[in-house]
C-alpha cells in the first residue's frame, strides 16, 4: 500500500480553460485551480518550503513554535504544516477573516488569535515572535523564501502545464510572493509573457506601480480577501510587473458567482478578482493569446460572506443575491 502524507499532496495542480469565459475565438483564458491543495489554498506551497528551509538551516526543530499573521489561509497552511510535523503554531488574524477561515486554522490545531482593526495583525505576529527563543516567525510579508517557493514550484509547474505557450500572465498580490516568484520563473523562460497586477480598489499598489507619491492616500476598506495591501512590502518586486489593473468588489464577486454557475468551480474572491480581470485583458488583445490566471483557494471558505444572501445585502451587493 502506498503511504501518502498530506504534505505530499501541495502542489502539482491541475491548469483548466475556462471554456465559457473566451470572449473571442483563438483568445483564451486558462486558471491554475490552487484550491485543491490540502488546506483549500496555494500558502501551503509557501509554509512547506519555508518550514522545510528552517529545518535545513537548524532554525526549526522540534521544540519551535510556528508564529504568524494572515488573512486566513497561510494560517491554514502553517497550522496543517506544523501538526502534522508534530509542532505547536500561533496565528494572528484580522477580524475581516471570514468564520470559517478561523475554524478551519483553529482545527488544524494553531493557538488564533483575533485582532481587530485597524490594529496590526502582523506586528502582533512580529511582537509575539520576540517573546521566546523557540517562536518561529514565517514573515510571509517580507521573506524573500515567499517568492523562491512560487518561483521553484507554481511558475515552475504554469510554464510546464501550458507548455510555454502564455502571453500574460494575471494575478492580485498580497504579500506579493505568488506573483512575484511566478512572473520571474515565466520571464527567465520568455521575456515577452506581459505580468499583470490585477488590484482592488482600495489597495496601495497600483497607485504605488504608477508611481504616485500620494500612494498611501488611495488606502480604504474593502471586501475581498488576500488581494490587494494598504503598504509596501519586501516579499512583492514591483519591477517584473507591465501593468496594473484595478477591480472592485462587484467585479470580483460577480465573478466568483459566475464560475460556479458557468465553470463548475466554488472559488474565493481573489480568484474572481484574478479572473475578472484576465478576461479584462483578454477583450483587449488580438487572437491568438494566451491569458494564464490563478485560483489561489476555494469559495468553501467564504459561505458566510461571498455566497450568503444576508451578507452581500449587508455590504451593499445585495442585487448580486440572485446572480
Ligand atoms: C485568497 C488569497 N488570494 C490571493 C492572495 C495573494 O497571494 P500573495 O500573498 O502571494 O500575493 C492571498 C494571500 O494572502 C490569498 O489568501
Amino acid at each position: 500500500m502506498s503511504k501518502i502524507e498530506a504534505l505530499n499532496l501541495i502542489g502539482n495542480t491541475p491548469m483548466v480553460h475556462l471554456k465559457t469565459l473566451d470572449p473571442k475565438p483563438g483568445v483564451e483564458i486558462y486558471a491554475k485551480l490552487e484550491f485543491l491543495n490540502p488546506t483549500g489554498s496555494y500558502k501551503d506551497r509557501i509554509i512547506q518550503y519555508m518550514v522545510k528551509k528552517g529545518v535545513e538551516t537548524g532554525k526549526i526543530n522540534s521544540n519551535t513554535t510556528l508564529v504568524e499573521g494572515s488573512s486566513g489561509n497561510t494560517g491554514a497552511s502553517v497550522s496543517m504544516v506544523a501538526s502534522s510535523m508534530g509542532l505547536k503554531s500561533i496565528i494572528f488574524v484580522p477580524d475581516k477573516c471570514s468564520d470559517e477561515k478561523v475554524a478551519i486554522i483553529r482545527s488544524y490545531g494553531a493557538e488564533v488569535i483575533v485582532i481587530p482593526t485597524p490594529e496590526s495583525y502582523e506586528d502582533a505576529a512580529a511582537n509575539k515572535a520576540k517573546e521566546h527563543e523557540n517562536y518561529y516567525h514565517i514573515n510571509q510579508y517580507n521573506s524573500q523564501l515567499n517568492p523562491e517557493a512560487h518561483y521553484m514550484t507554481t511558475g515552475k509547474e504554469i510554464w510546464d502545464d501550458m507548455n510555454g505557450n502564455i502571453d500574460a500572465f494575471v494575478a492580485t498580490a498580497s504579500t506579493g510572493g505568488a506573483i512575484s516568484g511566478i512572473a520571474k520563473r515565466l520571464k527567465e523562460n520568455d521575456p515577452n509573457i506581459k505580468i499583470i497586477l490585477a488590484d482592488p480598489e482600495g489597495s496601495v499598489y497600483k497607485p504605488y506601480f504608477e508611481g504616485k507619491e500620494d500612494y498611501l492616500s488611495y488606502k480604504k476598506p474593502f471586501k475581498v480577501e488576500g488581494a490587494g495591501k494598504g503598504a509596501i512590502v519586501d516579499a512583492m518586486n514591483f519591477k517584473i510587473l507591465d501593468d496594473a489593473i484595478s477591480f472592485n468588489d462587484e467585479n470580483a464577486i460577480s465573478m466568483v458567482h459566475r464560475l460556479a454557475r458557468q465553470e463548475g468551480l466554488m472559488v474565493g474572491g481573489s480568484s474572481g478578482g484574478n479572473v475578472w480581470a484576465a478576461l479584462h485583458i483578454a477583450k483587449r488583445m488580438e487572437a491568438p493569446a494566451k491569458i494564464v490566471t490563478v485560483v489561489p483557494d476555494s469559495g468553501f471558505k467564504y459561505m458566510s460572506k461571498i455566497f450568503n444572501p444576508k451578507w452581500l445585502n449587508e455590504v451593499g451587493l445585495g442585487h448580486l443575491a440572485a446572480d
